[in-house]
């Protein structure tokens, strides 16, 4: 299975996607907890791997029909750093699933181009094993020139940690700094979600209505949609029905947002917001993790 499905609609379905598109207030980024994959493998009396493996199916699913919807941007949390704490046989399968499935990355560069998927990969990856490390570098550069659709992977991932990682970023590449530059905005700048702006909407299965240390810092004013189909039962109805909520939700919302949006706008570096201390900083960092990517996916 693709990452990007070849999702044949049906005329009905075209019908119902043209409709809520036309409904306007379309998410620009939309964040997805994928849960309930275990208990779908369960009702079907199936190894666990095999709920994951259909996750991943109705992921390259919610993908065609993000980008049919003109969604530009989707965080999707794969593996969280609480993972590890399960079965050592569950972790090896997920990692070797995640192995395949960022092999097959290299093989459908063309079609990811076709359709301009940047995949980036947010979390601790220093954690992973080195060979999925590496996986996971190649398939970031490929697709680095793409910008239709940005695919965020959450993989080794908690907010916590992310914050935790984004501090200690701070200390060993801050050399310069002083206390005063130390802002709200500097630590989202060294966020995992650096170039990213907050999700519009978080997407969760499985009838949790838990946020499990999914992108806590970024969620402050995103509109929560909570349904309770398992993950790899989620068909374009509950899809839809989801950014129909949102379009609702919007229209309480969108002042306010808009405001955020321009706050965001003008804390942009081109607004000389920063010092000369910081703009420093921020580019050392740029340097700093394209050089780690560059050399792992060189590595080998
Ligand atoms: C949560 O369901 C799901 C996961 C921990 C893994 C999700 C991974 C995929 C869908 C595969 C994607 C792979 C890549 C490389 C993007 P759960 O295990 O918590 O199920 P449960 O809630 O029923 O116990
Ligand atoms: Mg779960």
């Amino acid at each position: 299975m693709s990452w990007v499905s070849d999702y044949q609609y049906k005329w009905y379905e075209t019908l119902a996607m043209n409709v809520v598109r036309a409904g306007g207030n379309v998410p620009r980024h939309i964040a997805f907890v994928m849960d309930g994959n275990r208990r779908y493998a369960k009702s079907q009396c199936l190894p666990k791997i095999d709920g994951h493996s259909h996750g991943f199916e109705k992921l390259a699913n919610c993908l065609r029909w993000c980008l049919d919807m003109g969604i530009k941007e989707v965080t999707t949390f794969a593996f969280s750093i609480e993972n590890y704490k399960r079965s050592e046989e569950e972790v090896n399968d997920l990692l070797d699933l995640a192995r395949e499935k960022f092999r097959k990355i290299l093989l459908e560069e063309q079609k990811l181009n076709e359709h301009g998927v940047r995949i980036r990969v947010i979390g601790n990856i220093n954690l992973l094993p080195e060979d999925l490390q590496l996986l996971i570098a190649k398939a970031m550069m490929l697709t680095e020139h793409n910008d239709k659709l940005f695919l965020n992977i959450a993989f080794s991932y908690t907010s916590r940690d992310e914050i935790t990682q984004a501090v200690e970023t701070i200390v060993k590449l801050g050399e310069g700094l002083e206390p005063e530059d130390i802002s709200q905005r500097l630590i989202e700048e060294c966020l995992y979600t650096r170039n990213s702006l907050p999700p519009d909407m978080l997407f969760r299965t499985s009838g949790e209505t838990r946020i499990s240390d999914f992108l806590m810092w970024q969620i402050s004013t995103t509109v929560l949609y909570f349904t309770n189909i398992l993950w790899p039962q989620i068909t374009l109805w509950n899809f839809l029905c989801g950014i129909f909520t949102y379009q609702r939700a919007c229209l309480r919302l969108e002042p306010f947002k808009r405001h955020k949006r321009i706050e965001h706008a003008m804390q942009a570096k081109e607004c000389n917001y920063y010092s000369d201390r910081v703009l420093n900083f921020l580019q050392k960092l740029d340097s700093y993790r394209k050089n780690v990517l560059y050399s792992l996916s060189t590595s080998n």
